[in-house]
């Protein structure tokens, strides 16, 4: 299942096809492996607002280089900018005034990081200024290339201590496939975040529940929370049962075979995770299926039953988890939505339903949650699993190439993204859906 073309472009015939009849260029991606700092190169940053005392410090406990002074024939790896400070549109310019004169001095796979202030928060031209990050991070995204991301981080005053996982996140080669994203930290008045501690293994000590984790995305989600210190309980359905211990014995895991929409496993799941591990820390709603069809050609039971297991299910598993208290302080709810749910697609109006659904429950969920628990979402755009394989190769060819990065993500990019949500550190992030798609020209 690898990307054939972008394995094309790098060969001496590609690179020369390529170069002359002006074909997308895919970048190799640069990925972290366990052992690898998360920051290789110095980090520019600018901007004045209310980081201005905290940047270097909280760059420097992610043991980042960082610097505010620009030298010529100088590269960096990665630009913070503190827009925090900008109040007026007028000062927007702060914006071009910084970013010009760097963008021809970075490294392959650069990281940009704008943090501002959740416009909602605010009122008149303040809010007008701070929306416009926006547009301007978005744009940057689709400019910036060569296998670079860029991402806007609102962050509500009194919250700046909780940006420390998330810039360790989107400043690492872990977002490799996140790029053009908008993150709130805590828009919801939130508790606090716990300290970041040990970023190798944050999840030492803690359980971590993953549906449908016996292969693609689900496989990886659990290895890398496996990597990242988590005892993990796998879920899938009996006729995975060989696979799924397969992994879960490779990474010292536990595992549970059952269909999820099974009228009783709600309970099951819960008193699995009660009775064997005193409860869960982190739970991951992967389990998902499509069945594609137009609406003129579809039934009411493929129809029903792409609902019931992509959004019914983990509503139901979730709330019961809730009730009876299996989810520790602090934990972390996941669910795994899709582009599709954003920006719809031909053929998936059961498929899109069901994973708008999912972002429907988080958006409802995180303004209820108590202790420290959070629920966010991400949504994959082309991830190269088992599932799109199915997908025809004309169709497959177009949607690995229509986003900012040419190519199609990996399941580890996914699971990366939902590591960083599970970590003790990200209790900020409450009610985020981030997208996984190589900042897909499609949708939001
Ligand atoms: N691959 C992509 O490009 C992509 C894009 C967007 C979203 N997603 C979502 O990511 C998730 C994982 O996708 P994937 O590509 O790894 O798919 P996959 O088909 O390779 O894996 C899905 C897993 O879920 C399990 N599962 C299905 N129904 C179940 C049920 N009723 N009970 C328990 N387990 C069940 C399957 O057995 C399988 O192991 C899905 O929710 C999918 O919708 C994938």
């Amino acid at each position: 299942m690898s990307d054939k073309y972008q394995a094309f472009t790098q060969s001496s015939i590609g690179k020369l096809l390529v170069k002359n009849l002006g074909l997308p260029q895919p970048t190799k991606l640069e990925r972290y492996t366990a052992g690898d700092p998360l920051v290789k190169g110095t980090v520019l940053t600018g901007g004045r607002g209310r980081l201005a005392d905290d940047l270097a410090g909280l760059l420097d406990q992610l043991g980042a280089a960082s610097t505010t002074a620009r030298t010529d024939g100088e590269k960096y790896k990665a630009l913070v900018f503190d827009a925090t400070g900008i109040t007026s549109l007028k000062q927007l310019v702060t914006l071009q005034e910084f970013f010009t004169p760097v963008l021809r001095s970075l490294e392959t796979c650069p990281r940009v990081i704008v943090i501002g202030t959740p416009p909602e928060l605010l009122k008149g031209s303040e809010r007008a200024a701070q929306r416009a990050l926006e547009g301007f991070t978005r744009s940057l995204g689709k400019e910036i290339g060569r296998g670079g991301t860029v991402q806007l981080v609102y962050v509500a005053e009194g919250y700046e201590d909780s940006l420390l996982s998330t810039l360790g996140f989107l400043l690492s080669p872990k977002s490799a496939y996140v790029s053009g994203q908008v993150v709130r930290i805590g828009a919801h008045g939130e508790e606090k975040a716990t300290a970041l501690g040990d970023w190798t293994r944050p999840l030492a000590g803690k359980v971590a529940f993953v549906t449908g984790a016996s292969r693609g995305i689900g496989e990886e989600i659990a290895r890398v929370l496996h990597r990242d210190g988590a005892t993990v309980v796998g879920l899938d359905v009996p006729q995975a049962a060989d696979d799924l211990q397969r992994v879960m014995k490779e990474i010292g895991g536990d595992w549970l075979t059952l269909d999820i929409t099974a009228k009783d496993a709600p309970q099951r799941i819960a008193a699995h995770l009660k009775e064997k591990h005193g409860g869960v820390d982190v739970v991951v709603h992967n389990a998902g299926v499509t069945m594609d069809k137009k609406l003129a050609n579809q039934t009411p039971e493929r129809f029903g039953k792409v609902l019931e297991i992509n959004v019914e299910a983990p509503e139901r598993i979730t709330a019961e988890l809730l009730a009876q208290k299996v989810v520790n302080p602090n934990g972390r709810i996941v669910g795994v939505a899709s582009i599709a749910g954003i920006a719809g697609n031909v053929g998936q109006t059961s498929y899109a339903a069901s994973k708008a659904g999912v972002i429907g429950l988080v958006d409802s969920l995180a303004e209820e949650l108590e202790d420290g628990i959070t629920i966010n979402a991400v949504a994959p755009g082309f991830i190269i699993t088992q599932m799109t394989a199915a997908v025809p190769f004309a169709t497959r060819e177009v949607g690995q190439r229509l986003n900012a990065m040419s190519q199609g993500g990996l399941p580890v990019d996914v699971a990366e993204t939902i590591a960083w949500y599970a970590s003790p550190a990200s209790t900020g992030v409450n009610g985020n859906v981030v997208r996984v798609c190589g900042q897909m020209m499609l949708g939001a």
